[in-house]
């Protein structure tokens, strides 16, 4: 069985758009994507499929349904086998069902966090509402700040006594365990004794996308004091910062229905703006931008608003993250706020209408806001103006999508002509961030799969031969082989050949998952190397087998090869280097093969010039690749005949 938090982080990644559309050409309409339905004939386009919603729907034969059907229904797979598709393709380690003690430790935690958590809310919550002091200091704090009841309701506010242990004391009295409560964060101790982490302080539970109390914000309402004006929870088995978006529970509805994310910076900003009539909003709760938490978002929409203060600090903190949404194929606007305005006051000031009015007039998108702050910046100052340059090719270059090229080119029209810098100049630079950041993935490999995978009709002719000899695992099989037949020896430059084996090849990007787990086996074992002895008497009967077929079969290089890249690969004690070398040099070209074939597949499906030539650079580069290693491997070989 595969844990729930996996699949739940499958499904939380998994993108209905970037799924589908491995199996469907999918064209933009309007705020859903349409194709013709991959479950029934048809020429006219009924199968639509919703980003917001993450759901198909076919008019035309009825079926529909989620990111997992669609695997199911199209692959014929089961759904186990459906979340394990598609944590394959996002690269996600799934956790099964055999829990080692730890992992049943960890959800013994978050169970009893989970409900002690909701507990303390309710508690708090009623202590605001019904004691006097929370009605006397608490409430009426809140409505000085111009909350109302029916808001307080909805984001179940609440608020702790300043007397320092009555909320400990209430919940021993209810059977909660102090250990548990100081690992929530809600108590602490001193001297043998617990005191409430939160005095005399307002509450803001923090909830899941479903809920779940998570963890608090508590605000001080003195604001002469030392002490933090805010204290969060502390991350915890249930409490991960970087992963929770404040609000999330009670707007997720609206950014769907909407299709527009609000972001904000503080609690309060998102609970004025519910308020106003504005649902479609979350906080970050002061800290910048995850990736998890715009994977959070994107389960929703693509439309993403940043509403920042419109001072330093906060044109910094909007900043951050933006290349982060761009990658992640977000349509980002940023909106300024006048000085001395948040949200929050400035819709209790202005209202919802002249709110939405302000912000419809105050959009703007990354580039043109990055371009804005930064040529007011560098004024008349040509290395700054430079720098900037180099900055907003970085930033378009993050636009790598195949759905986003229309955007990409319209920045670099922008982009050029504020800048005051040829298109053809623009892109040979967007190029070379490309470019670097190809190549970086290709030395740690692993983050190929980004790129959409090959549609099987188009393969040119010629590359079909290479492509098939790629296709199988063999080349992963035979790095396993010279690990077990020749780790242990001498391999110049290196502790030895598993030493250079080990650098040179990371355990991810081994797809086949036995194989990567015996490669991951072997090292695992460092400093020793085990012997081959070692795999063929594994208690592991899978493992012993595989790697005793292994070592028995004849590990010829397909014929194909030969006849491709003229490179013998010559078998045999005496010859172990060249062996591990030419296996390395084909593991390599295997890879980057398929590198070739994905962004051959991007370049067909571009209508646009000027992203064509962006592409193109991208082939080249990666053909270029292909030729040094070819070219490496035959000096080897070379300077093992002169020896
Ligand atoms: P703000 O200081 O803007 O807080 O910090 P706020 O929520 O708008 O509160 P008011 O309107 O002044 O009452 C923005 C966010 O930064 C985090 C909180 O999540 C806060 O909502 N923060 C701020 C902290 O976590 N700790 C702090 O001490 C301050
Ligand atoms: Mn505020």
């Amino acid at each position: 069985m595969i844990s729930p938090q996996s699949i739940q982080e499958v499904l939380s990644r998994a993108d209905i758009i970037d799924i589908v559309g491995q199996f469907v050409r999918l064209k933009k309409r309007g705020a859903s994507y349409i194709a013709n339905c991959p479950f029934h004939n048809e020429k006219t386009p009924s199968f639509n499929v919703s980003a917001a919603k993450g759901i198909y729907k076919c008019f035309g034969c009825g079926k529909g349904g989620n990111v997992v059907t669609f695997i199911q229904e199209h692959e014929k797979l089961s759904y186990p086998e459906s979340i394990r598709w598609l944590a394959d393709y996002y690269k996600i380690t799934l956790e099964e069902s055999e829990r080692t003690p730890e992992q049943q430790v960890q959800q013994l935690a978050e169970e009893g966090l989970r409900i002690l958590n909701e507990y303390a809310a309710q508690y708090f919550h009623e202590n605001l509402l019904q004691t006097e002091e929370g009605q006397n200091i608490g409430l009426s704090y809140f409505k000085q700040r111009g909350f109302r009841k029916d808001i307080i309701e909805r984001f179940r506010l609440g608020y702790n006594s300043e007397s320092g242990d009555s909320f400990y004391k209430a919940a021993i009295a209810k059977g909660q365990n102090a250990a548990m409560l100081d690992r929530a964060g809600l108590v602490k101790s001193r001297n043998d004794r617990f005191y409430d982490v939160y005095r005399g302080r307002v509450i803001f539970p923090i909830q899941s996308m479903t809920g779940r109390i998570l963890g608090f914000g508590a605000r001080i309402l003195k604001s002469n004091e030392k002490a933090p004006k805010y204290i969060n929870t502390p991350e915890n088995e249930l409490y991960v910062k970087s992963r929770v978006l404040y609000g999330m529970y009670q707007s997720r509805q609206a950014i769907g229905k909407l299709d527009e994310c609000f972001l904000v910076e503080g609690y309060t900003d998102v609970i004025s703006l519910h308020q106003g009539g504005v649902e479609n909003v979350v906080s970050s709760s002061g800290t910048s931008l995850t990736e998890d938490q715009l994977r959070l978002i994107a389960q929703l929409t693509k439309n993403l608003t940043i509403l920042y203060d419109g001072d330093a600090a906060g044109i910094k903190a909007a900043l951050r993250g933006l290349d982060m949404a761009l990658g992640q194929s977000f349509n980002v606007q940023l909106v300024l706020l006048p000085e001395g305005e948040d949200p929050d006051s400035y819709i209790q000031k202005s209202g919802a209408a002249q709110f939405h009015e302000y912000v419809k007039g105050h959009k703007k998108d990354v580039i043109g806001f990055r371009l804005e702050v930064g040529l007011k910046d560098a004024g008349d100052d040509p290395v700054k103006k430079s720098k900037l340059v180099n900055e907003i090719a970085e930033s378009i270059s993050r636009i790598n999508k195949a759905e986003d090229f229309a955007l990409q080119s319209h920045y670099i029209r922008e982009a050029s002509r504020k800048l005051d810098v040829g298109e053809n100049g623009m892109v040979t630079l967007i190029n070379k961030y490309i470019r670097d950041r190809i190549d970086k993935e290709n030395k740690h490999y692993g983050k190929e799969k980004e790129l959409p995978a090959p549609i099987p009709e188009y393969q040119q002719e010629q590359e079909q031969t290479v492509a098939q000899a790629t296709k199988d695992e063999e080349q992963e099989w035979q790095l396993i082989r010279i690990l077990v037949e020749y780790g242990d020896k001498p391999f110049e430059g290196y502790i030895d050949a598993a030493d250079f084996v080990y650098q040179t090849i990371d355990p991810d990007v081994i797809e086949n998952d036995q194989a990567r787990n015996i490669y991951k086996h072997y090292f695992d074992l460092a400093p020793i190397r085990p012997a081959a002895s070692y795999f063929t008497n594994h208690q592991d009967t899978a493992t012993q087998q595989r790697v005793v077929t292994l070592l028995q079969t004849n590990n010829e290089i397909s014929p194909k090869w030969k006849l491709n890249y003229g490179i013998e690969s010559q078998h045999g004690e005496m010859n172990y280097i060249n062996d591990v070398e030419s296996t390395i040099a084909y593991f390599e070209l295997k890879k980057i093969i398929l590198l070739q074939e994905q962004v051959a597949t991007l370049l067909m499906k571009e209508l646009d010039p000027l992203k064509q030539a962006v592409i193109q650079k991208q082939y080249f580069e990666l053909r270029q690749l292909e030729k040094e290693i070819v070219k490496k491997h035959g000096t080897v070989v070379f300077k093992l005949l002169k020896k």
